[in-house]
């Protein structure tokens, strides 16, 4: 047994005393050790979802469908991506009952080799809102009573008359009709070609439909096979109602399932807090995988669908600021929410608990030196688009020009190369260049002071070593 910095512990059932009746002494280390690390033991639950439970597994490609989707996951027959899932229930506390009626979370990280992908679904195809704007409020309503902390029936219901769109999931809720996976949320996908059509995620389990009863703790369904259901951008727009409404299910006869693949779970976590509690899903990670026009989601700017375009960021925003106050900046670093297929490689540094700082690698971009590059193939739908006009040289030189005085201009220079001598020389040529172009004088005084500069510097060093 060892103290949280490795020490040995000779005796952890006695604090440290100034005798049988005296006082505790400040310098029991292994007691305050213990004591300050216990005062710290709880993190903030989740907000919703807090009651939980979770498994390891994997997801096999048994049916192909790169004819939709590029996504590396779906790449081939047979490949398989190792993934957690988390169950939970949404309104209750971290200690409510299994049993109680209520959605129930179907979080999904999948571990691909293009990062992780997180899809965070419900047992349910559909969702009581469809503007995220109304989220909160309508959580408050299904949560204890702020006064009583009892459960009060005239919110939950109160919402539910006021608001119809509840109507559609308020009635699976209370029907017995509730037991697979869905992403609810329609995303997008894109084929090599660039194609795109809207997508459902559907996770069927092979256990059938189940339903819990009061009082009655059931298994929920392991092993579902995973389907999709697509529809193009041509069918969105004939659709009779919005087919990016989150209240609504798109009609089966139009747009069959498609099987994809079977999600196994054959592990449990070794470690509870480690894995279910610190799991952070989140559905803006979809690598491979796009937006729709989903406002439960986010916007999309493909056209002919301008009209949908809204200006929410709903879940994209809500689960990452949810997780920054759960689980700090690092939340990625975290085992479990780690993509250690693929690599997080970026120019974020420090923080609390910066487990994996990367090194010695720069952190800044642009960079030339070994740190993260952009990759050109990972482009997505929307342009992000420079806000500059490029006309970098004419103020500079109007400045050089016209303000600075011929010893202006001396000092500039000289006053640079003190800044810029030590830097590596393909970094100071491009600088060179740079110069050239705001007047040939200014790139060709800074190159022989820098010569003279960096001649002078040697000089020193090997004086001084003499
Ligand atoms: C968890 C927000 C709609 C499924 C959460 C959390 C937040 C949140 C803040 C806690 C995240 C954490 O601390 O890790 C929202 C907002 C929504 C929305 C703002 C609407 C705009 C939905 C919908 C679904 C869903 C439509 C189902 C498709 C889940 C699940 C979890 C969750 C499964 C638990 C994830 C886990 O196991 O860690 N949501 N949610 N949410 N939400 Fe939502």
């Amino acid at each position: 047994m060892t103290t949280s910095n490795g020490a040995p512990i000779l005796n952890k059932n006695d604090v440290l005393t100034t005798g049988v009746r005296g006082t505790i002494l400040m310098q029991d280390v292994v007691f305050m050790d213990e004591m300050a690390h216990f005062d710290r033991e709880r993190i903030p639950a989740r907000v919703v979802h807090a009651k939980r439970a979770g498994a390891h597994g994997y997801f096999e490609v048994i049916h192909d469908i790169t004819k939709y989707c590029k996504a590396d996951l779906f790449s081939k027959i047979g490949k398989q991506t190792p993934l957690f899932l988390r169950f939970s229930t949404v309104k209750g506390e971290m200690a409510s009952a299994d049993t109680v009626r209520d959605l129930r979370g179907f979080a999904l990280k999948f571990y691909t080799e293009e990062g992780n992908w997180d899809l965070v679904g419900n047992n349910s195809p559909i969702f009581f809102i469809l503007d995220p704007i109304l989220f909160p409020n309508f959580i408050h309503t299904q949560k204890r009573n702020h006064q009583t902390h009892l459960k009060d029936a005239n919110a939950a219901w109160e919402f539910f008359s006021l608001r119809p769109e509840t109507l559609h999931q308020m009635m699976h809720l209370f029907s017995d009709r509730v037991m697979h996976g869905f992403g609810s949320d329609t995303f997008k996908m894109i084929n090599a070609e660039g194609v795109p059509v809207y997508v459902n995620f559907h996770f069927k389990t092979k256990e059938g439909i189940k339903s819990l009863k009061p009082c009655e703790a059931t298994r929920i369904g392991e092993d579902p096979d995973f389907y999709i259901r697509v529809g193009d951008e041509h069918s969105a727009e004939n659709c009779p109602f919005n087919a990016f409404d989150v209240t609504k299910i798109w009609p089966k006869g139009e747009y069959p399932l498609i099987p994809v693949g079977k999600l196994v779970l054959n592990k449990n976590p070794l470690n509870y807090f480690a894995e279910v509690e610190q799991a952070a899903f989140c559905p803006a990670h979809i690598p491979g995988i796009e937006f729709s026009p989903d406002r439960m989601l986010q916007v999309s700017l493909t056209p002919p669908l301008e009209k949908e375009v809204n200006l929410f960021n709903g879940r994209i925003f809500s689960y990452n600021d949810a997780h920054f106050h759960r689980l700090g900046p690092n939340k990625n670093q975290l085992p479990i929410n780690c993509p250690f297929r693929s690599r997080a490689f970026n120019t974020q540094r420090d923080g609390v608990a910066s487990y994996n700082n990367q090194g010695a690698a720069v952190n800044y971009h642009p960079n030339s030196i070994n740190g993260p590059q952009e990759v050109k193939c990972a482009k997505i739908v929307g342009d992000r688009i420079a806000a500059g006009d490029y006309l970098n040289f004419d103020q500079p030189r109007v400045f050089r020009e016209k303000i600075l005085c011929e010893e202006g201009r001396k000092n500039l220079v000289a006053n640079i190369v003190d800044g810029c001598h030590c830097a590596l020389p393909f970094i100071t040529d491009r600088l060179i260049q740079n110069f050239e172009k705001v007047h040939p004088d200014f790139a060709s005084m800074t190159r022989k002071a820098l010569e003279e500069k960096r001649k002078c510097t040697k000089e020193e060093k090997h004086a001084s070593s003499l």
